[in-house]
């Protein structure tokens, strides 16, 4: 099974299953990781903020206009900022490391 790396607030990493066709979100959420993902993955929350590793934003598909005007909203937004519900994970993410975003 691919694996996926999740950094938590207390600076833990946490080894993930990768399901493929899950949401990075979803694979976080059902490991037991505390996202809040208060909106189901729609798009309209931006509490499944994280930061992906740099050497792995480019390996994944540009945000959609939803996600870029959810993280206009959201707090400490950086350059490496995305919305887990947003990344569809896939074999070729094997490795993905991702950190999660304070919670406000
Ligand atoms: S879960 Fe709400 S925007 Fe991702």
């Amino acid at each position: 099974m691919p694996k996926v790396y999740v950094v938590d607030r207390e600076g833990v990493e946490h080894e993930l299953e990768g399901q493929p066709g899950w949401s990075l979100m979803e694979i976080i959420r059902e490991a037991g990781l505390p996202i809040e993902a208060a909106c189901g993955g729609c798009c309209a929350c931006a509490t499944c903020h994280v930061y992906v590793d740099a050497e792995w934003l480019g390996r994944l598909e540009e945000p959609g206009e939803e996600e870029n005007a959810m993280l206009d909203s959201a707090f400490e937004v950086r350059e490496t900022s995305r919305l887990a519900c947003q990344i569809r994970f896939r074999p070729e993410l094997a490795g993905i490391r991702v950190t999660l975003a304070p919670e406000f």
